[in-house]
């Protein structure tokens, strides 16, 4: 039997709050319900850099833009219960905290300047904050029939997020035979 499916595509640009905005509501005009909403987008590896939005580029992308997004579909899920969240973060998160020296939550470290910016630090964090947004929502929601799940995908899988340092293009080329394939 063949299956046949109607796909559409809406443009995202997860690094411009207004585009984000534009794309909730396009979803929304089309009234459709919204089961399955997966946050798996993210940069690795990027130069510093500031979005329209004055915020560091790897944490607005990987967290807040999913964030926001989520934040903006969120009736809509509540109306299509059964329905689930789930959020593609990383082993990385374990490998960092929000914390300054003296141990306390700093969340100005989460949009850092250019000269305290580390790529890796930076998508590592966002990592972590990929992992306590989606415990807070499914805490949130989960009463009201939405769930949430974070998930890793696996150790360096041969995938594009190597595409943004040349470092990250050899690491990702050498360890390929070891690791996950996406097949
Ligand atoms: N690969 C691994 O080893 C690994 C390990 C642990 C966790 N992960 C996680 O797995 C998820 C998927 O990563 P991947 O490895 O499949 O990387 P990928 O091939 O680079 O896919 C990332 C996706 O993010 C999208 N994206 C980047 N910037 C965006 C923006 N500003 N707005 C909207 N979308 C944007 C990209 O879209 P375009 O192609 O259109 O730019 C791309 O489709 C990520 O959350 C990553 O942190 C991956
Ligand atoms: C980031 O996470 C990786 C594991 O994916 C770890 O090897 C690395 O040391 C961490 N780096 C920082 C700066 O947190």
């Amino acid at each position: 039997m063949q299956h046949k499916a109607k796909v559409e595509a809406l443009s995202l640009d997860l690094a411009s709050l207004r585009s984000v905005q534009s794309f909730a509501e396009a979803f929304k005009g089309r009234n459709l319900p919204l089961h399955i909403l997966i946050c798996n987008a993210a940069v690795l590896g990027v130069p510093w850099q500031i979005t329209e939005d004055g915020l560091e580029m790897t944490f607005q992308v990987n967290h807040l833009g999913h964030f926001y997004l989520v934040s903006l579909l969120q009736d809509v899920l509540r109306h299509s219960i059964p329905s689930r969240v789930v959020v593609v973060s990383s082993e990385s998160h374990r490998f960092t905290e929000i914390k300054d020296s003296l141990g306390k939550p700093d969340l100005n470290l989460l949009s850092p300047l250019k000269e305290h910016y580390w790529a890796m630090l930076a998508y590592n964090r966002s990592k972590l904050c990929n992992i306590l947004f989606s415990k807070e929502l499914n805490h949130r929601l989960s009463p009201h029939g939405v769930t949430s799940n974070a998930v890793h995908p696996g150790n360096m899988m041969y995938s594009s997020i190597h595409r943004y340092w040349w470092g990250y293009r050899l690491l990702f080329a050498l360890v390929r035979p070891f690791t996950k394939s996406m097949g």
